[in-house]
């Protein structure tokens, strides 16, 4: 079985998936899926931002998440460029801290939040609450109270519950509460493909079809102190296919129509929602925000023009694309080793010093990600490998497949690119893991925006 240039040359080594191919030098980065300021060294020393992750490494410490401000603002003003005209709501959710919250602000764009802490976050920054909007398929009615008193810009109405309470909410206060209708359009979409009927079985907003979104709407209408801006769409996420929107706008716009012939309102807003995809490996090929909106603008005016109402002001809310491929996570090597699979095959398991805690995509979602040795070059030739955590489940994998240099050994440092949306949004603690810090990198200087956990966070809640 022994190949005289090693075991991972033998008959039976893995290819892995179709769509991975073994690159000619394993040291070079796939551009497409780094944050626009990465580049190798001659030496293989990853830089991003100016700094030498190396370096970051040496005042840090790993696992860290390392964010790339400029290409962040960047992506952030690429989308406000593109959508002159329209508002962009930046998705909290994907990933936020109090400096990403003052950035987006900085870059003139909106902030779309799903929860209390999220809004405490953004008025921490100084986000003018009228620009933020509040989604959520269950605010208590403290939270619609808060809102309103602060004044966020818009909040997301998901249930005729909220619609009951927003409206005590306005009244209670004597406060306008500005509100949007979370519709369904029977339209989810993932990645290339996007089904039109049949995906209403979900928890968030009210059904167009089933008229639970026009009943909304006229609830809303009448409510003294409630001011209906318009109607809400999020079809899903990860998406490459502009057809989902085109059937999604279409019935959300007939939507609108009708209210204005039955009602005689003429809903001045309306959200398309988020959902742009980015690329992960190679096998991802997204859209730029400016073929975006001339896709998404063409759908609007068409639709628009059909149905003889005039446009709306528009809407979207981006989160993935534009803080996904901002960010990129280093990890150490702590342990490798070549496990023998049927047929003689070979799989090199990396073990490093994170994992599901900061990254639960890929066990959760299957979701792929690619990686590079961040610390020097390499002349081995490269090997299918996957890369795993250190957590106590078999399923902890950060990295499924992809070719490393056969010498990947402890010590040296790996780096996953497109690690900024719901990786550390979603960071957990599982097995007493302290979640990584985030460092902002930035024309050389690097700067700890959000700290990493020390047992005495862990220790702080536990009571004894
Ligand atoms: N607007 C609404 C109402 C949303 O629910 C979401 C995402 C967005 C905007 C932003 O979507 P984006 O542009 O970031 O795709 N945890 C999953 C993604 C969940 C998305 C939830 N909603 C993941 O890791 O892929």
């Amino acid at each position: 079985m022994t190949h005289e240039a090693g075991w991972a040359h033998a008959p039976g080594a893995l290819r892995g998936p179709s769509w991975l191919q073994a690159p000619r030098d394993a040291n070079d980065l796939v551009p497409m899926l780094w944050s626009s300021t990465a580049h190798k060294t001659e030496s293989g020393d990853l830089v991003v931002g100016g700094v030498p992750l190396a370096d970051l490494v040496a005042d840090h410490n790993t696992p860290a998440y390392v964010l790339d401000e400029a290409d962040f603002r960047a992506r952030a003003r690429a989308f406000g460029d593109a959508f002159a005209g329209w508002d962009v709501y930046y998705a909290g959710k994907a990933f936020l801290c109090t400096a990403v919250a003052r950035w987006i602000s900085e870059e003139g764009l909106c902030l779309d939040v799903c929860s209390a802490g999220e809004l405490t976050v953004a008025l921490r920054a100084g986000v003018d609450p009228a620009r933020i909007g509040y989604h959520g398929n269950n605010k208590t009615v403290a939270e619609l109270r808060r809102a309103v008193a602060e004044g966020v810009g818009r909040i997301i109405v998901d249930s005729f519950q909220e619609v009951e309470r927003v409206a005590m909410v306005a009244a209670d206060t004597g406060m306008a509460a500005r509100v949007m209708v979370r519709v369904t359009a029977g339209v989810e979409a993932h990645t290339h493909e996007f089904i039109a009927t049949a995906h209403e079985d979900q928890k968030f907003g009210f059904s167009i079809t089933s008229g639970a979104a026009f009943e909304a709407v006229r609830l809303l209408q009448e409510a003294p102190g409630v001011e209906l801006l318009g109607l809400h769409s999020h079809i899903g996420s990860q998406i490459f296919d502009s057809s989902g929107f085109e059937v999604a706008a279409r019935r959300v716009l007939a939507l609108h129509a009708r209210v204005s012939d039955e009602l005689g309102v003429t809903l001045p807003e309306m959200d398309l929602g988020g959902g742009f995809g980015i690329a992960y490996t190679t096998q991802d090929d997204p859209a730029d925000p400016a073929q975006l909106a001339t896709e998404m603008g063409k759908i609007v005016e068409h639709e628009c023009r059909a149905l003889g109402i005039d446009q709306p002001r528009l809407s979207i809310e981006p989160g993935r694309a534009i803080v996904g491929p901002a960010m990129c996570t280093v990890y150490t090597v702590g342990t490798v080793k070549a496990v023998e699979l049927d047929a003689g095959a070979v799989r090199t398991y990396v073990s490093v010093d994170g994992g599901m805690s900061d990254n639960i995509r890929t066990a959760l979602y299957d979701a792929d990600y690619s990686c590079t040795l961040a610390s020097r070059r390499s002349e081995a030739a490269p090997v299918l490998t996957r890369v795993v955590g250190k957590h106590c489940e078999a399923g902890d994998i950060v990295v499924r497949d992809e070719f490393l240099p056969g010498d990947v050994a402890p010590g040296d440092l790996l780096a996953v690119p497109g690690t900024g949306a719901y990786c550390r949004s979603m960071a957990s603690n599982y097995n007493h893991a302290l979640r990584p810090p985030v460092i902002a990198v930035r024309d050389g200087v690097a700067s700890v925006v959000v700290r990493r956990e020390t047992e005495a966070d862990l220790l702080a809640t536990d009571v004894g």
